[in-house]
């Protein structure tokens, strides 16, 4: 399948693997690339610049495919070093850079100098608009389904993303509740590019997470997934589990009185336990709601591969079919 998507990445397939905390190593972007879709290394999960450079070292060695890094930007009181990572990013031949959080335009020039190419993630279209502005080749857009943090607007896929098709000139890909051939179909009537998956991308064999976090998702349903922290506004999406519920109790019982710190326990430094050592109930970690879609762990070629292949019979068959073609 050819798109605006495939063409700017060069690569075969219109299927990215967002950025994800202590899930996006080398062994995982390796394993999407490979198979003909966009591999990327979640860049802070590197405690340094250095060992950011040794891990995109260790992800050519696995791949020459394209591959590319994310690079998620915080507010934060003590800031990662984000030069340094530029540099590691540079220096280490990557083509493509996924940014998300804050507005990226502090770090364009170096990236644009460089040649790299830039997508944005954005959860609603002003940000989508401002983020073509600035210059960005494309971007993101992660509707309220999404793993991970949906904003504060709460507006669902299949009204966003035909937002973003009636404004945006660049081209975009759909994120957030996309998992297989249904998802990338729709995303492309609704006017995206392509389809950008995280949770989905969890559940593979090649994700170098623990077997529980894999077997949680598969036994996960669309019914349990939790919104945390909207009191602060950094609202997440996480998987529901006893921590959860215990943080969500915090909230409510704290009101507008809610600070960072009385949730520290629940959120702050969990994602080693849960992804690395398989400790389901540390803490909340992000999910999406299209968890509710995952019932087995492929490999990342047999996944990538089937979305292609079934989107194909989706059309020709089923929406051709329709129309008496
Ligand atoms: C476990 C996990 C960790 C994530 N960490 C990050 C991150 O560090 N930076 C980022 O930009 N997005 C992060 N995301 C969001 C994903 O890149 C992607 O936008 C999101 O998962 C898409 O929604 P989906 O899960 O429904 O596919 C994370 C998502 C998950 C599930």
């Amino acid at each position: 399948m050819k798109t605006r998507i495939t063409e700017l990445f060069a690569i075969q397939h219109p299927i990215m693997q967002g950025g994800m905390h202590f899930v996006g190593f080398a062994e995982l972007a390796a394993a999407v690339s490979n198979a003909g879709g966009l591999g990327i290394i979640t860049g802070l999960t590197q405690k340094t610049p250095e060992k950011l450079a040794a891990e995109i070292a260790r992800c050519r060695a696995m791949t020459d495919k394209p591959f590319g890094v994310n690079l998620t930007f915080l507010p934060s009181v003590s800031q990662p070093d984000y030069p340094g990572y530029i540099r590691a990013i540079i220096e280490g031949g990557v083509q493509i850079v996924e940014t998300a959080g804050n507005n990226p335009a502090k770090w364009l020039p170096a990236l644009k100098d460089a040649g790299i190419k830039v997508i944005h993630k954005c959860t609603s279209v002003r940000h989508a608009l401002k983020a073509e502005a600035i210059g960005c080749d494309a971007v993101s857009v992660d509707g309220f389904e999404c793993g991970g943090h949906p904003g504060e607007d709460d507006v669902p896929n299949f009204i966003l993303l035909p937002r973003a098709a009636e404004e945006l000139t660049i081209p975009f890909v759909a994120s957030g509740g996309m998992a297989n051939a249904r998802s990338l179909v729709a995303a492309l009537a609704c006017g995206a590019d392509g389809i950008n998956m995280g949770t989905r991308f969890i559940a593979t064999v090649e994700a170098p997470v623990h077997a529980n976090v894999k077997q949680a998702l598969v036994n996960a349903s669309e019914l349990d997934t939790r919104l945390v922290m909207r009191p602060l506004r950094n609202t997440e999406r996480v998987l529901t589990n006893p921590a959860v519920e215990r943080l969500l109790e915090k909230e409510r019982a704290l009101g507008a009185a809610l600070r960072f710190e009385d949730i520290i326990e629940e959120v702050a430094g969990v994602y080693p336990r849960i992804m690395m050592e398989g400790d389901m109930d540390a803490g909340a970690w992000s999910c999406g709601m299209v968890a509710g879609l995952i019932h087995d762990i492929p490999t990342c070629k047999a996944l990538i591969e089937g979305i292609m292949a079934d989107a194909e019979t989706l059309v020709r068959g089923r929406l051709l079919g329709m129309l008496g073609g």
